[in-house]
């Protein structure tokens, strides 16, 4: 993903605080904002943020991440770190949580309540992008890559939400979870299969993808089996038998970027 924007800005080191919707001002100093994008904050000059919670408050992190691909791959302490960082931010249904052109300071992840992204181009209506419940998470886009903010988000009810700051999210969500989106973009925009999607949509299954490795000869999946996994072939070629009236049938070698399974 390339960021081509470039805006005035004051970048603020004001973090531990509870969001505040920055808005891009004028202040005379052209600053470029892609400088970092994609490269993970060194935790050599960190400061840990801990912001005190409850356990209640504790317990309803755990719950609102338990399905998030985001905290998958976390060890104890960096999921410590991260819930250690949050901040609870309350939205009443209406409020804009994050402005389209903003600067990327907070990334939120959805206890309750829901929310949707609105975007407007060329100064037309805003359409309605994606819709968040639960479990949900946004605004890593600015964070990532230093642009701003790409869409709207605007609650649809009262909600509540967990909201982590820039640096906590660049050294340890950016590197855990965000870097797939970063090493499989070539490898997706290349699956025919995936073509007719959004550029971001095709970013959202980078997030979910994990990497198997299998050897020559192993069997990835057997006729009959239940389908709980889709494949999709990142390198190597598999070999297609199908079983019918007692007679193995061959089909022609499945090839890097096709797909299988699910
Ligand atoms: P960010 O740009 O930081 O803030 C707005 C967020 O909207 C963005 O990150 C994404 O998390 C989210 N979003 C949802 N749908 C889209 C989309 N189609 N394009 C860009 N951002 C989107």
């Amino acid at each position: 993903m390339k960021n081509d924007y470039e805006l005035e800005v004051e970048e603020s080191d004001d973090i531990g605080t509870m969001p505040q919707l920055a808005k891009i001002q004028s202040r005379g100093r052209r600053t470029s904002v892609s400088a970092e994008s994609m490269k993970p904050t060194d935790a050599s000059n960190f400061k840990k943020i801990v912001i005190e919670k409850s356990e209640e408050q504790r317990t309803r992190i755990k719950e609102s991440v338990k399905n998030s691909f985001l905290f998958k791959n976390l060890d104890n302490e960096q999921y410590e770190d991260v819930v250690n960082a949050m901040a609870e931010h309350k939205a009443a249904a209406g409020d804009k949580v994050i402005e389209q052109g903003g600067i990327g300071d907070f990334f939120y992840i959805v206890q309750t309540g829901r929310f949707e992204a609105l975007i407007s181009r060329n100064n037309e209506p805003a359409v309605k992008v994606a819709e968040y419940g639960p479990g949900g998470s946004f605004g890593e886009l600015a964070l990532m890559y230093n642009s701003p903010r790409a869409a709207t988000i605007q609650a649809t009810t009262d909600g509540l939400l967990w909201a982590l700051d820039r640096q906590t999210f660049r050294r340890i969500l950016l590197e855990s979870a965000f870097q797939k989106r970063q090493s499989y973009d070539e490898f997706l925009k290349n699956v025919p299969i995936l073509q007719t999607l959004e550029p971001y949509e095709r970013t959202k299954i980078a997030d979910v993808l994990e990497s198997v490795t299998f050897a020559n000869g192993d069997t990835v999946l057997r006729q009959g089996d239940v389908g709980d996994n889709f494949y999709l072939i990142e390198e190597g070629e598999a070999k297609v038998e199908v079983q019918k009236d007692g007679k193995v049938q061959q089909y022609p070698n499945l090839q890097k970027g096709s797909y299988f399974g699910g």
